[in-house]
């Protein structure tokens, strides 16, 4: 099977809305662990794309995501 290329479509946003939240980078493959943790305050945004390496983000704290398939906050248990 032909290796999936990354595209325009697999960005998405996150925009902190509080100190400290954590974007976590998770491996693509049989082994899934995190490989990449980035930490931002609020009012700062990253973009993140989904790539060879990246097949999952996690991410910890209240922000606001956007994504090809809608908005959505995450929260603070
Ligand atoms: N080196 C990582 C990669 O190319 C960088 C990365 C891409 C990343 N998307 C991410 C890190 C999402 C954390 C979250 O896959």
């Amino acid at each position: 099977m032909e290796k999936k290329q990354p595209s325009s479509n697999d960005f998405i946003v996150i925009k902190a809305t509080e100190d400290g939240v954590n974007v976590i980078g998770l491996t693509r493959g049989t082994d899934t662990r995190f490989h990449h943790s980035e930490k931002l305050d609020q009012g700062e945004v990253m973009i993140a794309q989904f790539t060879e390496h990246t097949s999952a983000i996690k991410i910890r704290g209240n922000a606001t995501i956007m994504t090809p398939y809608g908005e959505l906050t995450s929260e603070k248990k």
